[in-house]
Order: C-alpha cells, then structure tokens, then sequence
C-alpha cells in the first residue's frame, strides 16, 4: 500500500475521514427508504389488529364492522398462513399471528387491507376481539417469582464465591433495577411485499437481517427460500430493533400479499412500533461482594433476572452476552452468576446496541462505585485495582485469556487528558459550599467483546465487480444503517484495487446476491463484509496481475495497483485501460471474497471458550450536576478515549462513539418505559418518551481515539466500533451516584433510568 503511495502520490482511501457514502442523498433528501419506492399499480396497505389485552383465551376475532368499511379489502388472520403459524426463527415460540391465545398488549393478531393506509388503520380498530382475560404477569420481580422462564436461567461460575465472601474482609449486599429502551429508530419498521411471477416474491424490509427475512417469509408461506428474494438499500436506523422484527412486518405483508394477490406495503405508526415491537432487555439485579482494604473485589455473587417479554426472540444470546460482559474490565476471581431469562406478558425484547453487554457492565460498575464509597476511597482507583493483569489475571469468567489488554495505560491516559484529579478537588470543594446544586465526576471503562456469540454466525461474502471502463461494484452481506458500513467496505475495495474511491460504488443488500448472510450485528459488520470484499478484490487484481505481468514479462507479483494506476518495472497503464484490454482478452473481472472469524470457539453448554476474537477498549469521564430539590441532572462534561485501532473513517468511527455515547446517555437517563397495572405501555410516542435531543449533548464533549491497530489480524487493522461507545454512558450514571453521594450519607441506591423522580428517590432513600 505504501509503495503503491510512493509510487503515483495519490493517498490511499482507507484511514481517512471520507464522507458517508449516502450524505449528500441523505441531506438532499433523494435517498431511498422502503417508503420511498415507486409503488406498483394495485398496491394495497395493511394495519395490524392488536391486542388489547395483555394475556387471555382468543375465543374469535369479528370482522364484520371492519369489512363494511371503505376501502377495506380484507382482514388476514392466522388461518389464511400457507406454511408455518409459528415464526421460523430458531426458537420456534412465536406465533405469526396470536391465535388460541393472547400473550402482551399490542400482539399482533392479524393486519386489514385496504386501499390507503388510512382506510387500513380505521378499520383495523374496529375489528372485534372477543377475549377471556387470563392473569398476566407484567412485572421482571413477579416472573422471577412465579419462576416464569421463556429459557431455562443459566449459572456459570469461578471458583467459590459462597466461601470468598465468608472470608471477606468487608462485604456489601445490594439490588439494581435498569430498565429497557425502546430503539426509536427515524425510519420505522416497514416492509413492501410484491408478488412476482412463478410463486416468487420479492421483499423490500428495512432489515438488519435479510437473510432472515426471506428464510421467515418462505417459511410462513411453505415454499422454498430460492423463491424470495429480500432487499434492502438502507435503513433510517435498525440499532438491534431490525436484527428480528423487522421480519414480522415482512411475514404479515407477505401473507396477505399471497391471499389477495396484491403487492402489501405495511408500515407501523409510530404509536404502533411501540407497542408491537420488542426493545432492550430491562434486568433486575442481586449481588452480594466481598473485598479488601484496598477496594479490591474477593467474591461475586450476581443474580441477573432479565425481563424477556413473551417469547424468547434473541433473548438467550442476548442474556448470555450480560454473562460474558459481568466482569467488565474486571478480574473476578471466586465469581457465581446466575441468569435467569423471565417470561412476561409484555412485547417480546430483543437486540439493542450492546446487546446485553450494557447490562452485564452496568452492574459491575454500580457495585465497584459502591465499593469506594464505602471505604472512603476514589472509585477510579478501586477500579484501577480492580482491572484485569497483562501477565497474571487475564483469564475470565468464562475461561477466555485477555491477550490485548489496554485498560491500564487507557485509564491513565484519559485521568490525566480529561484533569480528573484536579476536577475532582474542584468538586468536593463546590459541593462543600452548594448546598441545592451537587456536581459528580465519575470514569468508567469498556471492553467490549467483538464476535458472534454463536461462531456460526462469524462469517460472511462479497461480491466485487469490475466493468469495462474501470468502475467498480461491490456488494456484501452487510447492510447499512447509518453506520457508514458501505463506505468502510468501498475504502477497503478502493485501496485493493489502487482506485479513488469514488469509483467504488457499494449496492444494495440482496438475498439473491450473497446468500444466507450474518445479520449486520455485533458491530461486526465491517470485520467481516470488508474482509470478505477485501479478498474478493485480491483475487479480481490478482486476475489482472497475472494479465499485465505476462503483457510486461515480469512476475506478477512486480505489478503495483495504486492512484488509478497499473504499475509494472516497465510499464505504467490506466487502470480503465487494463480492464478494457483484460476484458478483451476474456479474464474474468469480478470475483467473490469469503470471510470466517480465526481463532474463535466456543462451547454453548459450558458457556466457556474463546468466543471473541478481541475486545474493543474505551473510557469515558463524565462530569453531572444535580438540583437535590427537583431531582432534575445535567450532563456537563464529557471526556472520551476510545479505541478503535486504525481507523478505517475517523469521521465515522467519531460519529458512531458520540452517537453512542448519547444513545447510552438517554437510555441511563431521560427514557423510562412505563406499563400501567393492566400492561399498557403509556408511552408509546415522543410525548411521553424522552430520547436525548440536541440540547442534552454536553457542552464540552471531547472523543480522542486511542492511537494503535488492533493486535489481532482484522481489516486495516481497525477495531469494531458500532455498540461498544454506548456503554461509555455508564460513566454517567456512576457520576450521578457521585452527585447524590455529595447530598447524602450511607450507600448509594440509584436505579437506571435516573429520572428525576429516580434521582430524588435516591437522595430520600
Ligand atoms: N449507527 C447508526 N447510525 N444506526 C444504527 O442503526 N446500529 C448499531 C451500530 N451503530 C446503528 C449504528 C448497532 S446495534 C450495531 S450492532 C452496529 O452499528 C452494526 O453495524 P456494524 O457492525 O457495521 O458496526
Ligand atoms: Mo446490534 S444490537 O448487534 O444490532
């Protein structure tokens, strides 16, 4: 790569901040979403019928009143499904449509069609549901009770906690709640189904999953995958909440565009979206520690009671990354984790930035800030001692040796970047003097595990073509969400090839193009489909190599691609001009690129092995104030240093860890999913649903990246960077803690989110 720089003075694409692939469309506003397509003639809308109740016996849905209706051209139930009335996912426990019974307020129990959205929605209310209430239970302590379980709870430990804590110097019991978040993505769940000929269908869903799409609406409609074909260009936003759900949209659409022989677009209110679809998991916590003088963690007993909804979704994944994410940064030597996946009558959770991680870290975080406290000590330097050893306790919980540990030099280097020491003085001596206002500061770090759970899912294909006047395509199982994947992906392709990158153009997703493609999950999106095009690329240049080689009688490994430029000892071409000749001497110019995760394993029962191929590594420092008469926090100050590696797109990796930081932030905060006693969600519209807004972002607010490649083989040498920043927000629950510890004494209880009232509650309690 360097040379090809030396050679024609052009620098390469990747590791500079080029603008998203979609910016200026998307400013423009000429980028295409699912409700943007034309439509074909004859299309029709569907609205769900929902359930109003949130467990009971469905005794008959009638239909009449919504039929009579204008425009209404059908309702669609359960029974109208040609294949599989449960959901093709891997645990097998969903309905498509609720029939015999209903399980959560907002269950979709059929969709109505009619001639505009409008007719379609009015009529779909008044579709009679004639239900016999069963008790629901609505609340994560309740399941946890009544041992309600959509999986059986999973416990993996280390040593002996029970005989750790008995010999403990000091000890501390407590509980933590941390409720869920709904994804709010700008671009609502959405799918266009239109029949094709033959039996085939194709699929418009803005979807992290394509893939899954198709394998769910084959499923639903009993006929082969070969005959669905997903697409998907891009999506105002998925965030964990297209991983699965998007699929539904697509199921729903898909069977009543079979019943009706029309294309079906249905896209949910917003209101809807809210009710229907699962978010993050809300969790509930236990934990008795022990430790030393010292601050430093002798035993760990952790329940996590993890508040699934009605089915299990991604839920068991989802909770067993909280496993894998307990410890943090932290070395837990006697350790017992407890992990049960609760059943409730409420939207079935699923993916959400993080994954589970958030909520394995939350707690690790609490008890360490806890800790301190209690012994008079600076959170930071208990967490410092805490952290995990370079040579000696590296290994953890779950037998994984940490190989690439930066947490040390990372913590160190932000204290001093961000002045903790000194603003921490600073603030003890305001809040000495401020009786109302306290402040807080508080650093948290992150280490983030990158793969798969499921090593299954860690690999991934690409397509790169290369027409004759030297432009080039590439397409990958990826999809693009905001994340500025696509762009990342054409980099990497570019500098393959020695080509600007705006001759690179990356295409939609496609069933029919890459098939049976990874969900764009796990912030893997860019290690695995930029690999996976990377080789794709190597072998099209590998072609043309061999071609201009024997042209020039040198090897072909003489020849340099670079700035446009085909380079051998004798020779320098025109890249176009090489493709035009390779072309007409018939050498293939496309290929495809095939990518698997080394060195990943990972035994599922056990819950042990190796199922990351590294870690992501950040820090945050987090200044707060706090009104002790209202309850009311702000957000002062935010110092970042996150890692990384090399940066494919510094812009866009900086985007995504304040995107994420602020993401964090809101769910830690602002945004309280409330359910009334019968299990209504109350807030289900941006009226009662606070997400952060522009005037939430700290005034200072400061990302510095940590300055190294990644240690393990991935592309550029970069580090994923899609959820591991929003975990960084952590730092500002722990600052809070700080604040309220200012105004009270005894230990700190602040359950997440720290509203207002939670914020009082907690300076009360
Ligand atoms: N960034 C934007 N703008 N929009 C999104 O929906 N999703 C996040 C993260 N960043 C998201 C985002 C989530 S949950 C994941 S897993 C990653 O992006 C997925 O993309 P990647 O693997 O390409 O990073
Ligand atoms: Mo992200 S929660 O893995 O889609």
């Amino acid at each position: 790569m360097s040379a090809d720089q030396d050679l024609t003075g052009q620098p390469p694409a990747a590791g500079r901040s080029a603008f998203h692939e979609s910016a200026r469309a998307q400013v423009a506003g000429s980028a295409t979403y699912v409700d943007d397509i034309p439509e074909i003639r004859g299309t029709l809308y569907a609205a769900p019928i929902l359930s109003t109740v949130a467990h009971g016996r469905l005794l008959d849905v009638d239909t009449a009143a919504a039929l009579a209706m204008p425009g209404v051209r059908g309702v669609i139930l359960a029974r109208d499904i040609p294949g599989d009335r449960v959901l093709g996912n891997f645990s097998h426990d969903e309905p498509v449509f609720a029939h015999s019974t209903v399980q959560h307020i907002g269950q979709v129990i059929g969709v109505v069609v009619a001639e505009s959205v409008m007719q379609a929605r009015r009529a779909a209310r008044q579709v009679r549901c004639h239900i016999d209430t069963l008790p629901a239970i609505l609340n994560l302590r309740d399941a946890l009770k009544a041992q309600s379980y959509v999986l059986p709870p999973v416990f993996v430990q280390r040593g002996d906690a029970v005989q750790a804590l008995k010999s403990a110097l000091h000890t501390l019991h407590g509980t933590l709640e941390v409720g869920g978040q709904e994804h709010f993505y700008l671009e609502g769940q959405i799918a266009y189904v239109l029949p094709q000929e033959q039996h085939q269908w194709l699929v418009y869903s803005s979807t992290q999953h394509p893939g899954e799409v198709q394998h769910w609406v084959a499923h639903a409609l009993g006929i082969d995958q070969h005959a669905v074909r997903v697409e998907c260009r891009r999506m105002g936003g998925g965030f964990g909440g297209k991983e699965t759900q998007a699929g539904h949209l697509a199921v729903w659409s898909a069977v009543a565009a079979r019943k009706l022989n029309a294309p079906i677009k249905l896209r949910l209110d917003r209101d809807d979206d809210f009710l229907v679809t699962g978010k993050r998991h809300p969790f509930a916590y236990d934990y008795s520690v022990g430790f030393d003088d010292s601050g430093r963690i002798t035993g760990l007993q952790l329940m996590m009671a993890v508040n699934c909804g009605f089915s299990a979704d991604l839920s068991g994944p989802v909770a067993d990354r909280a496993i894998f994410h307990a410890d943090n940064a932290y070395f837990l030597q006697d350790v017992h984790i407890a992990s049960y996946r609760c059943k409730t009558n409420t939207q079935s959770n699923t993916a959400f930035r993080g994954f589970g991680g958030p909520q394995g870290m939350i707690v690790i975080e609490s008890i360490l800030g806890d800790i301190a406290r209690q012994l008079g000590l600076d959170p930071l330097a208990v967490r410092r001692r805490n952290l995990y050893g370079v040579t000696a306790r590296n290994v953890t919980h779950y037998g994984m040796t940490v190989e690439d540990n930066i947490l040390e030099p990372l913590l160190s280097k932000l204290a001093l970047t961000a002045d903790y020491p000194r603003r921490k003085q600073a603030i003890s001596a305001w809040n000495a003097s401020s009786p109302v206002i306290k402040r807080g500061i508080a650093i948290t770090p992150v280490k983030f595990g990158i793969s798969f759970t499921a090593t299954l899912f860690n690999q991934a294909g690409a397509l790169v073509h290369v027409y004759t006047d030297g432009s080039v395509q590439v397409n990958h199982g990826g999809t693009e969400m905001g994340q500025g994947l696509n762009t990342k992906v054409a980099q990497i392709v570019a500098d393959e090839l020695g080509v600007a990158l705006d001759q690179v153009l990356a295409t939609a997703a496609d069933t029919s193009k890459i098939p049976n493609a990874s969900a764009t999950a796990a912030s893997a999106g860019t290690d695995l489909n930029a690999r996976a095009a990377q080789y794709a690329a190597r072998k099209v240049k590998g072609k043309l190599a061999q071609f201009v080689a024997g042209l020039d009688r040198c090897g072909a490994g003489a020849v340099c691609f670079g700035g446009g430029q085909v380079i051998t000892p004798t020779a320098t071409r025109l890249f176009a001009d090489v493709v035009r000749q390779a072309h007409a001497n018939r050498i293939q110019l496309w290929s495809d690129g095939f990518y698997r995760t080394p060195k990943i394993h990972y035994d599922q029962a056990a819950l042990s092995g190796r199922p990351f191929y590294y870690f992501a590594y950040g820090a945050a420092c987090a200044e707060v104030a706090i009104d002790t008469l209202t309850g009311e926090s702000r957000v002062l100050k935010v110092d970042i240093l996150h890692d990384v590696g090399t940066s494919i797109n510094p812009a866009i990796d900086i985007g995504q860890i304040e995107g994420g930081f602020v993401q964090g932030m809101g769910w830690l905060t602002t945004e309280q999913l409330v359910w009334n006693d019968k299990g209504h969600l109350s807030t289900h519209a941006p009226s009662t649903y606070k997400i952060p807004a522009t005037g939430d972002i700290p005034e200072h607010f400061k990302i510095d990246l940590w300055p190294e490649p990644n240690r393990e083989d991935n592309v550029f040498g970069s580090k994923a960077v899609g959820e591991p920043p929003l975990m960084l927000a952590i730092s500002v629950l722990e600052a809070l803690k700080e604040a309220v510890a200012a105004a009270r004494s005894g230990v700190v209880r602040l359950d997440a989110p720290a509203t207002a009232e939670n914020v009082l509650r907690s300076l009360k309690a």
